[in-house]
């Protein structure tokens, strides 16, 4: 299984993201997080800001939307050129619909669920999406500890990606860090998104080979 690690910027300098896109140029994708101060209480930017990052990014941009009016916004996201975008099953009144127009605009497109959001839609409907996010956090902040009780969705979902044996990439966000991460990778995940424990760190670029090493061989 390949391993993809995803820094959030999140954690980033807000008045520098290009200085910091650079310290961590050797990551497979940047996650950039959407909130809009109504589906989650706290606000970061929104189009023009991640089409400017569109431009300058060093690596593929991966969009993580926690916005209302996913219906209506989404393919503006996947508009900017972002490899993927990622909306929430929560905030979207036909979860399919949704991701068969992000995926015409030329996305990939993941299906988010918060902790306490069952996966069942998401399970039934698996091939219309080329990611699956599991949230190991309440989304809206970054530096939470990992919730271990949506875990087992984790478990779950790589169960039903197997068994279709489509090339669906189970991603994990919130609270990751070098001392769980093959735990986590244990359950099945394979695409990790880390904010603090990646921006956290004097050496970006060598923390984001360490997630990768440690995740890479989990049962270790
Ligand atoms: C939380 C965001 C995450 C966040 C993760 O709502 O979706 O991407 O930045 O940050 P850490 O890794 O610090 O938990
Ligand atoms: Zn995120």
């Amino acid at each position: 299984m390949t391993v993809r690690i995803h820094p959030s910027i999140l954690s980033a300098d807000f008045v520098n993201f290009q200085r910091d896109f650079e310290t961590i140029a050797n990551s497979d994708s940047i996650h950039i997080d959407v909130m809009d101060g109504h589906f989650v209480p706290n606000l970061t930017f929104g189009l023009p800001m991640v089409a400017r990052m569109q431009e300058i990014a060093p690596c593929p941009l991966d969009v993580h939307l926690m916005i209302d009016n996913v219906d209506r916004l989404a393919e503006g996201y996947a508009d900017t050129g972002a490899a993927s975008v990622t909306f929430h099953a929560e905030a979207s009144s036909d979860i399919v619909a949704l991701a068969r127009r992000v995926r015409a605009c030329g996305a990939k497109v993941g299906v988010a669920v918060k902790p306490a959001t069952a996966l069942d839609e998401v399970l039934a409907n698996l091939s219309e999406f080329d990611m699956v996010l599991v949230m190991t956090v309440e989304p809206g902040f970054g530096g939470q500890s990992l919730i271990e009780s949506s875990l087992h969705k984790v478990e779950l979902a790589r169960v039903e990606i197997d068994r279709i044996g489509a090339d669906i990439l189970l991603q994990v966000d919130g609270g990751i860090d070098e001392h769980n991460i093959a735990r986590v990778a244990n359950f099945g995940a394979d695409t990790f998104v880390a904010g603090t424990s990646v921006f956290k760190s004097v050496d970006r670029a060598g923390q984001i080979e360490l997630l990768r090493e440690l995740a890479s061989h989990p049962s270790i």
